[in-house]
């Protein structure tokens, strides 16, 4: 029989895969190595299941204690995978900034989950670590496992991350990429690799608004603003980034790192985090400028499904202003549209009176309106050329709108992106949606204008 003794025996030995699409015009052999694949879809169950074991052999941990931490998700499940074999309680405090999925993920593995605010500051008793540090004081037999300081976390990726890329690559690794959050991946393979080959360059990716990069480069810790990418980057430098095995930090916006995230998916199937995004966003550009015999690696932190409410949904991406024109269509747009002031579409009829129509446009702060005829446009109102009309002739304020109208607005479908919509909007002040062979909605000028370019 082939079985393993737990789930904790799956953790590791990952698989490296290689990028095909987003590495398109690069020489450089570029490689993901798959921590999703982990049993808690994550790069932090290798360091879950090495600092409960470090804890338990040196008796900082007995049967029945409670296991404590400060996480933005990742480490609380790999955390929590341990606690539920070996019968500990959990309590993870985070902040509000993680997503809803993670939080949930960690209850249902039986943990409490404690959320504060990401605002709260290092030096405020509410910030999630000294939260943290608080709980495990006042609980009888807490173990407070601080993976911002504990030696068995950057350990665990020297111990097994480490030689399992020098030896899936058979020692032909010349670039690694990873992201900083506590340091523990980048300070232990970085070491690791170093020893092997002093030659392989380690770099760090880091969201823009941290302060890794510039304390690398300058030595000064300048203060942090915020940035949407979970996971990496700080405010402060934890005690397990140990900047001597780091070469270069590049840093990454939150757009290339979400739509990066989004490209994996779509066109590697390589579902993943934004942190992901974000190494693999700096892998990519640190590979363009090198030959056909470097070997880059990055790493993949987590899997995709803990942010379907984030930016793997086209609605947040839009609302954050980050999604592109090119896969913007008008559906999306249409649906988009804030809705309690004006329906998706408003329209009138031809036998429908001029003046109801005006107050139909003035309740709604229109400036123009369809002209629907069974389900055909069949006409338009613009208020501009009315009044002009109005202005020579009151008394068509009494005619039916058929009288007046201008030419009908283009209908398109709505499955068309924004870009190829914008032809359309040079020639009429606005279009009509499609769907299905039904008029759906009305997308203006001025609402293509909103999107991003
Ligand atoms: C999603 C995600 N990516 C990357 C990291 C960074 O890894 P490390 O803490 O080893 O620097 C973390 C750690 O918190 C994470 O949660």
């Amino acid at each position: 029989m082939d079985y393993k003794a737990s789930t904790l025996e799956l953790i590791g030995n990952t698989p490296l895969v290689k990028l095909n699409k987003l590495s398109q015009g690069i020489d450089a052999l570029v490689l993901a190595k798959m921590e999703s694949l982990n049993p808690g879809g994550s790069v932090k169950d290798r360091i879950g299941v090495s600092m409960i074991n470090a804890a338990e052999r040196e008796g900082r941990l007995k049967p029945g204690g409670t296991v404590v931490e400060a996480t933005s998700g990742n480490t609380g499940i790999g955390l929590a995978l341990v606690c539920a074999v070996r019968g500990y309680k959990a309590i993870f405090v985070m902040t509000d900034k993680c997503s809803v999925e993670k939080i949930r993920y960690l209850k249902a593995m039986g943990a409490d989950v404690v959320v504060v605010p990401v605002s709260a500051k290092p030096d405020s008793p509410d910030h999630y670590v000294n939260t943290a540090r608080r709980i495990a004081k006042e609980t009888p037999s807490a173990l407070l496992v601080f993976q911002y300081g504990n030696p068995e976390n950057p350990e665990a990726h020297y111990r097994t991350t480490g030689p399992e890329l020098w030896e899936q690559t058979a020692g032909r690794i010349t670039h690694f990429v990873a992201g900083l959050g506590t340091g523990g991946t980048i300070s232990g393979v970085g070491r690791y690799l170093k020893e092997k080959n002093p030659g392989v360059r380690i770099i760090g990716a880091d969201p823009y608004g941290s302060v890794f990069k510039s304390f690398k480069e300058t030595g000064r810790l300048l203060e942090a603003t915020p940035y949407l990418v979970e996971g990496i980057g700080q405010e402060v430098i934890p005690e397990n980034v140990h900047m001597k095995y780091v070469d270069e930090i590049i840093n990454v916006t939150d757009r290339d790192a979400f739509q990066t995230a989004r490209r994996l998916a779509r066109e590697e199937g390589i579902f993943c985090g934004g942190s992901t995004g974000t190494i693999a966003w700096a892998a990519l550009q640190l590979a363009r400028g090198l030959n056909k015999d470097a070997v880059v690696i990055f790493i993949v932190c987590d899997t995709g499904e803990r942010y379907l409410s984030k930016f793997h949904s086209d609605e947040w991406m839009k609302e954050k202003r980050m999604l592109g024109r090119e896969k913007m269509t008008l559906g999306l747009l249409i649906q988009l549209k804030p809705s309690e002031t004006t329906p998706a579409l408003v329209s009138v009829l031809p036998t429908d009176i001029v003046t109801d129509a005006l107050q139909l446009m003035n309740s709604h702060g229109l400036s123009q309106l369809p002209v629907l005829d069974q389900n055909n446009s069949v006409g338009s109102i613009r208020e501009g050329r009315l009044m002009a009309k109005l202005l020579k002739n009151r008394d068509l304020l009494r005619a039916p709108v058929s009288e007046v109208m201008e030419k009908g607005f283009p209908v398109v479908q709505e499955d068309i992106g924004v870009e190829t919509a914008m032809k359309h909007l040079k020639d009429s002040p606005a279009i009509l949606i499609e769907e299905y062979g039904r008029i759906v909605g009305i997308v203006t000028r001025y609402d293509v204008l909103d999107v991003q370019p």
